[in-house]
């Protein structure tokens, strides 16, 4: 039974949390969609046994600002599970799933987001979770660790440690950390064997299609794709569109990457060169205005934009603006923009994350391994974080092989060990 004191309060299981939330009446499809990704999921039920009798977040305040949806739901649980008090938030507003957030609140999570959310209330979500006085920070994007040195400086003391989860995180962290601005240790997770190899390209490049296929209910075969970026998300959304008998052409600004791209059987070219060639563009760079003004005016009728980088600056949606004589909604989630010669440029999701802005993002089984190094790596902060020095740090090797045999063993495979002989010659020196 829940209450609802007044706007926030609310009392789940004889407990009162606080959340903002958008309607509580939303909990049971949020259940469901929890419930579903829990049965598909490996290591975090494992973990969620086995922190609910070692308890390492007895006491352990966690703040969580990662894209609201069923998996990071579930993730909240469990470090519930295993003893913290959890307080969380989206890390977009358009990525947050209204009914998700209602289950977490009925399970006794504080939680703080609303989808489709002003960037002031969303800087509103964030400082709620920080007025909790983190311990512990599970970070994407950086947002929140941003938030925590500039308005919650007070609040660093309490802070033994945090992670991050996305390669945006880590380069906005490698500033902070460069700067010697970064007052407490941070786990780069996305550079985990565990999570960038699997995630980033298995996880981007089903679920960046996923959302354009849902969204847009076109044919990709035969048409030409440009992806922006073959770093490891655009190796798996090239690698996908592929599989969809797209002819694929990549854009990069690095030549070891543009040429990997080329081996891989793609055309390599300039933004400038496939801007009027593309069907579908896709930037997945991490960088800025990728694709701008001198762009958008060579484009075919009825080209489609979108982004699967963390911030939606990858498209420059102002010169976009400024070009066209109107705009309008084309289909539900895709802006259509005129142009003066009447040309329409499509845009989804408002150039923000494809996959979570206009799907349910990765895959269950892909968010398992992500959120297992999350939850993990939690752990050893809790144990280890006043050890380590204010810098970034990486996820130690032991914990990324952990998750990989763990991972195995849960699913039943066996691979060969090394015989003493074997080692012997691998570690042999002259
Ligand atoms: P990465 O660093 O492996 O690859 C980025 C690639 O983009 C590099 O090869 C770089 O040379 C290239 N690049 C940079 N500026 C460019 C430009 N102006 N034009 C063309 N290419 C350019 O990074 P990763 O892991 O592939 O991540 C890319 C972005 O995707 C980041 O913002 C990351 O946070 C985000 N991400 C999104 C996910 C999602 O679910 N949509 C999942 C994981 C990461």
């Amino acid at each position: 039974m829940i209450k609802k004191a007044d706007p926030y309060l609310y009392t789940a299981k004889g407990i009162t949390i606080m959340s903002k939330i958008r309607d509580i009446g939303l909990k049971d499809e949020g259940l469901k969609k929890i419930s579903w990704v829990k049965r598909n999921m490996f290591l975090l039920p494992s973990l969620e046994e086995e922190f609910a009798k070692t308890m390492p977040f007895k006491g352990i305040r966690t703040a969580v600002s990662v894209h609201m949806e069923a998996k990071t739901a579930y993730l909240c649980l469990v470090l519930k599970a295993g003893g913290a008090d959890v307080y969380a938030t989206g890390s977009n507003p358009l990525s947050t799933q209204d009914d998700v957030a209602a289950a977490l609140c009925s399970l006794g999570v504080n939680i703080f987001a609303t989808h489709g959310c002003t960037a002031e209330e969303y800087d509103g979500h964030l400082a709620d979770v920080l007025s909790a006085r983190p311990n512990i920070i599970i970070d994407d994007g950086g947002d929140l660790v941003h938030m925590m040195h500039t308005k919650f400086k007070d609040y660093l003391p309490y802070v033994l440690g945090g992670c991050e989860e996305t390669t945006t995180g880590i380069h906005r962290l490698k500033a902070m950390a460069a700067q010697k601005e970064l007052k407490f240790p941070m786990i780069a997770v996305n550079d985990a064997d565990c999570k960038h190899l699997f995630d980033n390209r298995y996880g981007t490049g089903q679920s960046v299609w996923d959302g354009i296929n849902r969204t847009t209910n076109l044919l990709v075969a035969g048409k030409n794709v440009v992806v922006a970026g073959y770093g490891w998300c655009g190796k798996g959304v090239a690698m996908r569109a592929k599989g969809f008998g797209a002819k694929v052409i990549v854009t990069e600004v690095d030549p070891i990457r543009a040429l990997e791209a080329h081996m891989d059987g793609f055309d390599v070219m300039s933004i400038d060169d496939a801007a009027s060639l593309g069907d579908f563009f896709i930037t997945v760079t991490g960088c800025r205005d990728v694709i701008r003004k001198e762009h958008f005016t060579k484009m075919k009728d009825n080209a489609i934009l979108c982004n699967a980088g963390h911030f939606n600056v990858e498209i420059n949606i102002p010169e976009l603006e400024e070009l066209s004589v109107r705009s309008f909604e084309a289909r539900k989630n895709i802006t259509g923009y005129i142009l003066a010669d009447g040309r329409q440029i499509n845009l989804i999701a408002e150039g923000r994350l494809v996959n979570l802005a206009a799907g349910d993002g990765h895959p269950a089984e892909i968010m398992d391994m992500s959120f297992a190094i999350q939850a993990i790596c939690a752990a050893y902060l809790v144990k280890n974080g006043r050890e380590l020095t204010a810098d970034l740090h990486k996820v130690p090797e032991s914990i990324d092989r952990e998750v990989a045999e763990r991972l195995l063993s849960l699913k039943g495979m066996t691979i060969d060990s090394l015989t003493r002989e074997q080692e012997q010659y691998l570690n042999q020196g002259l």
